[in-house]
């Protein structure tokens, strides 16, 4: 369905309180909490290699961890070079969506999709800003269909960081051909710019910085939630 789904990023939390931080979420109107997992830096320095991303965030123990305090849905994005190897520990940890990148999933995109279902996780595929939206139809189309799409509105890596407008292009086009997939969007998303996404047609909203900066994060949820329900 197209529900309105407000998941605050929890990258974005005091991470050295995640528990509370996401009980605070859940009585401010959260639907989902968003977790990203992101693999690191494999050489910092003037050789500026890394993985997925230039970052290093939580892994499943913390998912595991979380899990004992709350009931709610885990929406973990996986921003990791490898995603397979990832689908048995966060099945174990108790996340409830896991998305991958299409990027680094060409080849294995269908086993990915498989082991996760037999985990008992929903999975999603997440694109970058750059990647052509044409890349993720074969998933959604398959016999063994994703069940969301998360558009990245920047690239992927940190929080706090300015939404990309021109990414709108994508989440229209995925919307005109799938009217009742679940299209999520994640980076930048406030109240400046939640109006453009839900227009577009996405209906599940990352918002990490916009949500915890608030003086009172419930009134950005709900009117994030008002902006996708009109
Ligand atoms: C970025 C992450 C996002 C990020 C969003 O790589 O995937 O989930 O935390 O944070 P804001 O809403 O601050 O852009
Ligand atoms: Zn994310």
């Amino acid at each position: 369905g197209v529900e309105a789904k407000i998941a605050p990023s929890m990258l974005s939390s005091d991470f050295a309180n995640l528990a509370s931080e996401a009980q605070r979420m859940l009585h401010s109107g959260a639907d989902w909490l968003h977790m990203d997992i992101m693999d690191g830096l494999l050489l910092a320095g003037r050789f500026k290699k890394w993985h997925f991303v230039p970052n290093l965030t939580i892994g499943a123990p913390v998912i595991e961890s979380l899990r004992k305090h709350t009931p709610a849905y885990l929406d973990c994005h996986l921003m990791v070079t490898n995603p397979l190897a990832y689908v048995e520990p966060f099945g174990k940890a108790g996340a409830s969506g896991f998305t991958f990148h299409v990027e680094v999933s060409k080849d294995n995109w269908q086993e990915l999709v498989e082991n996760i279902k037999a985990k008992g996780m929903r999975p999603g595929v997440a694109l970058k800003p750059g990647t052509p939206i044409e890349e993720v139809y074969p998933l959604v189309e398959g016999n063994n269909p994703v069940e969301m799409v998360l558009v990245m509105t920047v690239e992927p890596g940190f929080g706090g960081q300015k939404f990309m407008p021109e990414t709108m292009d994508k989440v229209r086009a995925l919307r005109k051909k799938y009217p009742s997939l679940d299209i999520e969007v994640d980076g930048g998303l406030g109240p400046s710019t939640i109006d453009a996404a839900a227009s577009a047609g996405a209906n599940c909203i990352v918002a990490g910085s916009s949500v915890f900066g608030a003086p009172e994060p419930a009134h950005v949820i709900k009117l994030m939630r008002k902006s996708v329900e009109d």
